[in-house]
């Protein structure tokens, strides 16, 4: 409780006057600067430094040089020096960023350090585009557009004098009441991987540095200083780190944060066999390791030794780490390895060749607003169509008059967490339909004299769900949800509605599934809109009357209770995260969903033929999936096709299936074309404990191609040699 109280404090200090005195014990960290040169040249060696294969990959510059330089200055510079580089510079933000200084003797330009995951953090003090959150975006299965959101991102960081960027936020959605679903892509690994990736080398591609959070397994919030998560080594290798591997080796991401949470007994910034070994060993990661803000580490040596690099946001925990490599209780090319590696980043992304600049024009572009409005509309999904009188009840018809109730009026963006943004202006539901339609506003809730408009509408827009003081970030935002239950108002008002009106259109916002068990049946069409940003009032007009056809694929799976997931449990010190949880959970239980994960209705529909497949199942090899997509509609809309494998006969338990590729086409009414999906031989390996290794077992793997994880139309069998 203390700890979070003063968590409150020290954000509402880093978001406030610079001057404010902080909470006691951490004041003078923030007095902490750069150490001075030596008076003498020191006498010291550090171990040689070869480039390997990946420094090279991970550097876009001349790695060698870099390198070269590098060792130059672990010879001279001092211990104090090199511990000078390995924290933020104090506890608070310094000119709208969270800085890391740098060392100006060696031209070594420090880390300008801001969040990250919807747009340029709001704690910089400035507005910037705000994005749809990463679930929306998560919704879109287009890894294209989330390249394209990275890179905007990115530019709008680099605007506000930033050169890292706090995100992608890739932590599994292990269950749909975590207070930062809305922060992260998917319950689902493969699809986790490739949006994170896709969101890195969009960052990247501007020069700046993406910083992939939070290593790992933080998917609770209410606990997340305490909480230690127990997960067996198969669970964690095939279920909780696969795409943070994808971010090293596919994306060359540039840094890592480390979860607040301990993992089987060890906490994450002091986790070897997470950081040095896995991390850093086999997957071969050249980028640094920061620790998450404030109470983020754990120790000093005892970190830096485990893998951990840099403690953000100051000098606390590591206060004691210059006495311990001078007594050699921590020897010195441990703080070699941090240094080369937080150095590395800076000049491998060129900022020692440029300064950082304040640029107001290069936020809330014309073309980032457009692109807030693109990916919310590619994002939100058609859960519900039913027809009145013989016609689907959307789209609606050009001119139709709207009654709207419930949280039309709201900017709902998103929670009030790290990942808070600040747009100079939220275009509404409200806004957004009142646009291109007539709009009566019956505000939040509906009352006996409006029955009248109600009932002259042509139709009923009812906005309901879940807004910042539901769900998000805990200490600094509400936390963990306290169930999964719409707000009792909102099912009675949409049951209200539902009695008075035969077109009653829901949309449903909030992080994740909110249930609707409540009034599913009674009315005709819902959508969940996750948090939409900015644009999002312009992107629910697009769907609704039909300017875009709703494309969105839920990247997680909607109950029909909470029951029918696996518990969660957000106050206990001691968790265990196990094998299954969304879709695997469900099929091994046979539980159906309310709508399953990867599942969204269109205005069209479309037919599955021919599936071809070329290529075997060898280790390392890659299959060539295709398959004859046929819109059988008269509107053009775009269409997922998703890859689902099933293990037959395996030695070991498996999920029923699992996501294994997706593809997208768009498609004209009428038009068939063939898509192809692509299926790394690799991913359909399992976890051997006893060998520590990847085991591609020698039986059948089913091939499953659909629509969503419960519309499979074509199968296909192969085997392993
Ligand atoms: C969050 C991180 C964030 C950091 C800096 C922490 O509370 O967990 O995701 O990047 O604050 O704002």
């Amino acid at each position: 409780m203390l700890r979070a109280l003063s968590l409150v404090l020290l954000f509402a200090l880093a978001c406030g006057d610079d001057d404010t005195p902080a909470d006691a014990s951490l004041a003078d960290a923030s007095l902490d600067a750069t150490a001075d040169a030596p008076d003498a040249p020191r006498e010291y060696e550090p171990e040689p430094f070869e480039p390997t294969g990946a420094t090279r990959a991970y550097c876009p510059r001349d790695a060698d040089a870099i390198e070269a330089r590098i060792t130059e200055a672990l010879r001279s510079l001092t211990i104090e020096e090199k511990v000078a580089l390995m924290h933020g510079a104090r506890v608070g933000l310094t000119d709208g960023v969270w800085l890391v200084r740098g060392n100006e003797r060696f031209g070594f330009p420090g880390l300008r350090m801001l969040d990250g995951p919807r747009g340029l953090s709001a704690m910089s003090g400035k507005t910037g585009t705000a994005f749809p959150v990463a679930m929306l975006r998560g919704a879109t299965w287009d890894p294209e557009l989330e390249r394209r959101v990275g890179a905007a991102i990115a530019r709008e960081h680099r605007s506000a004098g930033a050169d890292v960027v706090l995100a992608p936020t890739i932590n599994v959605l292990r269950h749909p009441r975590w207070g930062r679903a809305q922060e992260t892509y998917s319950e689902d690994v493969h699809h986790l991987g490739a949006m994170g990736v896709a969101f890195i080398e969009g960052v990247q591609s501007e020069d700046l540095l993406a910083s992939v959070k939070h290593y790992a397994a933080n998917s609770i919030e209410d606990t997340r200083h305490e909480v230690d998560v127990q997960i067996d080594e198969r669970t964690l290798r095939e279920v909780y780190l696969p795409h943070f591997r994808r971010a090293v080796q596919d994306a060359r991401v540039a840094s890592v944060m480390s979860a607040y949470n301990s993992i089987n007994g060890a906490w994450a910034d002091q986790n070897e066999p997470l950081l040095r070994d896995i991390l850093k060993g086999e997957w071969g990661f050249q980028g640094f390791v920061e620790s998450d803000w404030i109470w983020g580490t754990h120790g000093s040596a005892t970190s830096v030794r485990a893998g951990l690099d840099l403690e953000m946001p100051s000098r606390v925990a590591f206060r004691p780490l210059i006495g311990e490599v001078r007594s050699g209780a921590l020897e010195e090319r441990y703080l070699d390895d941090a240094v080369r590696r937080i150095v590395r980043a800076q000049l491998c992304y060129g900022l020692d060749e440029r300064t950082p600049s304040e640029d107001p024009s290069a936020r809330e572009t014309e073309a980032h607003r457009a692109l807030a409005r693109e990916v919310a509309r590619r994002g939100i999904v058609l859960l519900r169509n039913e027809e009145v009188d013989g016609v689907a009840a959307l789209p609606l018809a050009a001119g139709a008059s709207i009654a709207l109730v419930g949280l039309g009026d709201v900017p709902n963006i998103g929670d009030d967490g790290s990942s808070s943004v600040r747009a100079r202006h939220v275009v509404t539901a409200l806004e957004g339909l009142s646009a291109v339609a007539t709009v009566t506003d019956l505000g939040r809730s509906l009352e006996e004299d409006e029955h009248g408009a109600l009932l002259a509408a042509d139709a009923v827009v009812a906005v309901v769900g879940l807004v910042a003081e539901d769900e998000g970030e805990a200490t600094i935002g509400a936390g963990d949800r306290a169930t999964l239950a719409m707000p009792e108002a909102h099912v009675a008002l949409v049951r209200a509605l539902a009695s008075l009106h035969e077109r009653v259109i829901v949309i449903v916002e909030g992080g994740a599934a909110v249930l609707v068990e409540d009034f599913e049946a009674e009315v005709e069409a819902i959508l969940w809109a996750g948090y939409p940003g900015q644009a999002g009032g312009h992107a629910i007009a697009d769907v609704l009357f039909g300017a875009h056809a709703p494309s969105g694929r839920l990247p997680f799976s909607w109950p029909r209770r909470e029951a029918d997931l696996p518990p969660f449990d957000n106050t206990s010190a001691v968790v265990t995260y196990d094998f299954l949880h969304g879709y695997r959970h469900l099929d091994h239980h046979g539980a159906a969903a309310r709508y399953p994960f990867g599942f969204g209705r269109s205005y069209a529909t479309f037919a599955y033929a021919n599936l071809r497949v070329t290529g075997t199942l060898d280790a390392g090899a890659m299959l060539e999936v295709e398959v004859d997509v046929t819109n059988e509609g008269e509107t053009a809309a775009v269409e997922t096709v998703q890859l689902y494998v099933s293990a037959l006969g395996s030695a070991v338990p498996r999920a029923p299936r699992d996501l294994r590729a997706f593809a997208q086409v768009e498609l004209a009414g009428g038009a068939t074309e063939t898509v192809r999906l692509r299926v790394e031989a690799d991913e359909l390996r399992y976890w051997d404990v006893g060998a520590s290794a990847w085991v591609l077992e020698p039986i059948d793997y089913e091939l499953a191609v659909g629509r969503d994880a419960a519309d499979l139309r074509l199968r296909v069998t192969l085997s392993a040699p």
